[in-house]
């Protein structure tokens, strides 16, 4: 195992009713936030009225930025900075999910930056500084609500890149997970194949010894393995939207990297896709991961999928390690496809072969994907073409 350094600083208020606290948390450090949701849902649900209510209780001036895009764009960014710069606002408040989450946290450092905050996406380390970002999540997928992350797309560009610094992690988090329950099934399950996918690429590593890794990760993916279909099928299910959303926290806030990491191979891949064809980012890493394991599976590689068989799938350890390998990939794409009901290749998500090479190409950044496995961009292309 590595060294590391762990540190996350988000406050959690979790469980039915934690609303009521976030006008008292919000005023612990400013009294006039900008608001970022997406394209209605919060209003149609009534969540959105409850954040007014609590910040008018607490006498909290707000502003506004509404439809920020799933895949949120660099335009809302910008439009979110000129705002909270014209009007000297103190904290950025998110009501949804990802991408509502995404956007406010680079709002919240190009309000305190000089230049044009796509800047701020091309080189992380020019993030320095932050107004502080709440979140009220309508949505358990990305783990934005904990950790210091944000993906933003610049459609003209063909580019959906991430960022990341300390002072994007939100400084306080309301997880009710009633407030999932009006998410339709299409991202329910697009949301539990993210949260897998963000286990898959921490547990599939080549770094020894983090044992303890592995198991929470592999606790992780079963949550997901048992709620993700419940979820969908039960949309008011308040066990499976809780376990849901506290597994999509703590998958993605360093919890399983740290001294145990990785590259994100299937993240890489599935950016360009929606980079190129605004595919749902749950959706894109569903139909690539079984394909990203098929191909990464050989000699070196078959234990780590021996384990994740045995342990997560409960498959006989009596039987040959490859095939215990290859049935746990079976049931992982089975699951996705038949329990979660996601496409099952790229091409029911709308994407053609046309932009395979420069998608390629650009998910390797011109070099290669130093992950468990290493994938240059004639690999990338194989997989998606595997995939297609
Ligand atoms: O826009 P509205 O009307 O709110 O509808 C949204 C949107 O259409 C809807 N929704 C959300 N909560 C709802 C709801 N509908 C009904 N009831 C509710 N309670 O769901 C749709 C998807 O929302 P979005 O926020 O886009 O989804 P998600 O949370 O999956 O975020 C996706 C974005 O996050 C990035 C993705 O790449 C993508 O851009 N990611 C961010 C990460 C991070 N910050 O750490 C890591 C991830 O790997 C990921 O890359
Ligand atoms: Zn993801």
């Amino acid at each position: 195992m590595y060294n590391f350094e762990f540190q996350v600083d988000t406050k959690v208020l979790f469980g039915k009713g934690q609303i009521n606290n976030l006008g008292k948390e919000v005023s612990n450090y400013t009294n006039r936030v900008l608001l970022v949701y997406g394209g209605g849902s919060v209003k149609k649900n009534g969540i959105y009225d409850s954040v007014i209510e609590q910040l008018e209780e607490n006498s909290i001036e707000y502003f506004e930025l509404a439809n920020v895009d799933p895949n949120p764009r660099i335009e809302s960014v910008r439009e979110g900075v000129d705002i909270c710069k014209e009007h000297s606002i103190g904290g950025v408040l998110a009501i949804g999910g990802g991408s509502s989450i995404d956007c406010s946290k680079v709002i919240s450092a190009g309000t305190l930056y000089d230049g044009d905050p796509w800047e701020l996406v091309l080189d992380s380390s020019l993030i320095k500084e932050s107004i502080p970002v709440f979140t009220v999540l309508t949505l358990a997928a990305t783990g934005s609500e904990m950790n210091g992350n944000a993906v933003i797309s610049n459609m003209s560009t063909n580019e959906k890149l991430g960022t990341r610094g300390k002072c994007l992690i939100p400084k306080v988090s309301i997880l009710d997970p009633t407030y999932t329950f009006t998410v339709p099934k299409k991202h329910t399950a697009a949301g539990t194949a993210d949260i897998l996918s963000h286990t898959f690429e921490n547990y599939f590593t080549n770094v020894n010894g983090g044992y303890l890794q592995a198991r929470m990760a592999e606790a992780i993916l079963k949550t997901c393995f048992y709620y993700g279909p419940i979820a969908c099928e039960k949309p008011n299910d308040y066990e499976a939207r809780a376990n849901l959303m506290w597994a999509s926290s703590w998958a993605i806030n360093g919890l399983l990297s740290q001294g145990a990491a990785n590259n994100w191979s299937v993240h890489a891949m599935e950016h360009e896709l929606s980079a190129f064809y605004d595919v749902t980012h749950g959706e894109g890493l569903a139909v690539l991961t079984p394909h990203w394991m098929r191909y990464v599976l050989n000699e070196r590689t078959v234990d780590k999928f021996v384990e994740y068989g045995i342990n997560v799938w409960g498959i006989d350890s009596s039987k040959e390690k490859f095939d215990i390998a290859n049935e746990a990939i079976d049931k992982t794409q089975e699951f996705f496809n038949k329990e979660l009901n996601i496409p099952g290749n790229l091409r029911e998500l709308g994407i053609d072969r046309e932009n395979f090479d420069k998608m390629a190409q650009k998910a390797v950044k011109g070099k290669s994907i130093k992950g468990f496995v290493e994938l240059k961009a004639e690999d990338v292309k194989k997989i998606y073409e595997n995939a297609f």
